[in-house]
Parts: C-alpha cells; structure tokens; sequence
C-alpha cells in the first residue's frame, strides 16, 4: 500500500488526505475547501529560490507555459502577473501541488501529488519556495491574458 486516500466532502468542505509512504516522495498535505492552508514544511518558502526555480526551467517548467513580464514564457497559459492578488495561498499552493484537483483537465503538470510523477517534479520545500515567488506577483495588473474558449480572463 503506497498512499492513503480518505474522502471526505461536507455541504461546503472537501477534506482530502495523502499520506507520506516509504515509497512516496510526496509529502503529506491535506486540502480544506479550495487549498492547502497548511505549508508542506516547516522551514518556510524563499521567494527568491523560487523565482531561480521558474528561470532554470527544469523541474519547475511554468516558463514552458506561464509566462510574467518580468520573466518570458510560453503563451499555453495565463500569465501570472497579479496571481496572488485574488488568490490566497492556500490556493496557490493547491494549484502547484495538483492542479488537476482545481480544474481537471488542464495540461499543467502534477507537481507533488501520486497521481503525478514519481518521484514528484517538485519536492515539498521546492512546492513552499514556487508559492513564495508566485505571492510576490501582487504588484501587477493581470495582463496579456490567454483565454481559453469559453473561459472570460479572471480580473
Ligand atoms: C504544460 C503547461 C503548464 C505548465 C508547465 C504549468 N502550468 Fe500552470 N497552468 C496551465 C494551465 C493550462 C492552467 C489553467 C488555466 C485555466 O484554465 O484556468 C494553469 C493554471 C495555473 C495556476 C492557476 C491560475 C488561476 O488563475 O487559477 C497557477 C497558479 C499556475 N498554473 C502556476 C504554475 C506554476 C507555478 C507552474 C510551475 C511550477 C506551472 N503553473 C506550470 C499550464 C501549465
């Protein structure tokens, strides 16, 4: 047995827990209603390694697809100037984990749950770091935003 599941949903919450295994690199983490309020780790995220993340463009390839005006990238998907300013970090930081679990469908890649890679894409303390960069993009009008069909830009 690799990973436990338990599920969880109440009118308005969905508790959904993944639990660390011997054999899984994913951390635990446990989603409340749309987030992940808690950090994976203690040791809290560096905005600046996560900025250096997104620009190696290795394991964390958003570049690939996201793009901000500070940093250039692909146009698959919204730019993230502005991300935070209607997001908590809860949010963000369900959206790096498993975006797959905010919208199905989508291309972004499964950064650290076990229905992505394995070992995951990013470990926990890379998931803290991305989401510390990602709460610095306040500043920024969202703009130059690609919709997708049938989908208006978020503000
Ligand atoms: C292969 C393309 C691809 C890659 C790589 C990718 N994303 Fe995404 N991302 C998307 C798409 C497509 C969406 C969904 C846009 C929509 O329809 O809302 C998305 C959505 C998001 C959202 C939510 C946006 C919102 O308005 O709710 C965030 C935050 C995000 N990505 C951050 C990242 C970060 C950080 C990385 C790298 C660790 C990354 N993405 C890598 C394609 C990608």
């Amino acid at each position: 047995m690799r990973v436990g599941i338990s599920l969880a949903a109440a009118s308005a919450t969905l508790a959904l827990l993944a639990f660390t295994s011997p054999a899984s690199a994913v951390d635990a983490f446990e989603v409340i209603k749309d987030g992940i309020p808690k950090p994976l780790t203690s040791t809290p995220g560096s905005a600046a390694r996560g900025k250096a993340l997104l620009q190696q463009k290795k394991q964390a390839n958003c570049l690939e697809c996201h793009r901000t005006k500070e940093l250039p990238g692909g146009k698959r998907a919204p730019a993230l100037d502005g991300i935070a300013l209607g997001k908590t970090a809860a949010q963000l930081r369900l959206s790096v984990v498993d975006f797959s679990m905010v919208k199905p469908g989508k291309i972004m890649p499964v950064f650290h749950n076990v229905r992505g890679e394995e070992p995951p894409r990013l470990n926990a303390q890379e998931v803290e770091d991305v989401v510390a960069f990602l709460l610095t993009l306040r500043q920024s009008p969202r703009t130059g935003v690609v919709q997708e069909e049938g989908q208006p830009a978020k503000p």
